[in-house]
């Protein structure tokens, strides 16, 4: 035998014995060398109060990330199924094995990937800042420990505002929809959350706006356990496929108008 040949059937027989190890970690269910939390399913942990990324409409799940699952799914040959939680709840859930993925316009973060494996990145968010159509805050920089800051438990927004701002000065809603509820009753000065969903309860709710001055810019992608590289694998395989024949430009499109 060659020593070429040598190494590539040593790599080969390395790759088997990983992926032997990987489909008997623990997990219950396996598909070709992936395992997941039940065979042949794809669970998606999200908190589906997120237009345009995940809501409910007509009683199904939609939106960008819920489309590009289902693609993924597809391509692994799982079937998707959707569980929607609380968002602080979707990290503790992937690293304990309840879920196979988290996926919720879920911002990549140092402090996150101590918790979970995160795949490339789908898509970019910006932090915005949503106000009364009449409110005395014109810029971020109007912002202080005295603004009533309303954000979404456990998000980025919570995470930057009580550093930038004080504990104090945020109120933690369970869902972005709650937090813009109490902005419209006059309850809290302000909320910081996301782009896109902010202009989606902009447009359904009246009387708010957006500042024109964006708070932090960030990178969505899907988290999965640290210790299943078989999953993360296959998921960046899919999303790589799907990035290069255009499928996730197509559905990003779809929900999101690029001139607004
Ligand atoms: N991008 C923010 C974060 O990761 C907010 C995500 C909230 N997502 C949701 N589906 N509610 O912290």
């Amino acid at each position: 035998m060659s020593k070429f040949k040598k190494i590539v059937s040593l790599g080969l027989a390395m790759m088997l014995g990983v992926s032997l190890l990987a489909g008997c970690s623990g997990a219950s269910g396996k598909s070709g060398e992936v395992s997941t939390v039940q065979a042949g399913k794809l669970v998606m942990a999200t908190n589906a109060a997120f237009p345009p990324y995940e809501y409910v409409e007509g009683g199904n799940y939609e939106g960008i990330d819920v489309e590009i699952a289902g693609k993924i799914a597809e391509k692994m040959g799982l079937e998707l199924v959707i569980e929607d939680v609380d968002f602080d709840s979707i990290i503790a859930g992937v690293q304990s094995g309840k879920y196979d993925m988290g996926m919720a316009g879920m911002t990549v973060t140092d402090e996150r990937k101590q918790s979970v494996n995160f795949s490339e990145t789908y898509a970019t968010g910006i932090q915005a800042v949503i106000v009364a159509e009449d409110s005395s805050i014109t810029s971020v920089d109007d912002l202080s420990s005295d603004t009533k800051i309303g954000v979404q438990q456990g998000t980025t927004g919570d995470i930057y505002a009580s550093d930038d701002y004080g504990e104090s000065a945020v109120t933690r809603f369970k869902t972005g929809t709650d937090a813009v509820q109490a902005l419209s009753t006059g309850k809290i000065d302000c909320v910081i959350i996301d782009n896109e969903p902010a202009k989606a309860y902009i447009a359904a709710n009246e009387g708010l706006k957006a500042l024109e001055t964006t708070y932090v810019e960030e990178e969505y992608a899907i988290c999965t356990a640290k210790d299943n590289e078989g999953l993360l694998n296959g998921i960046n395989d899919a999303l790589k496929e799907l990035k290069s024949d255009g499928t996730i430009d197509a559905i990003v499109e779809k929900y999101i108008n690029s001139e607004g």
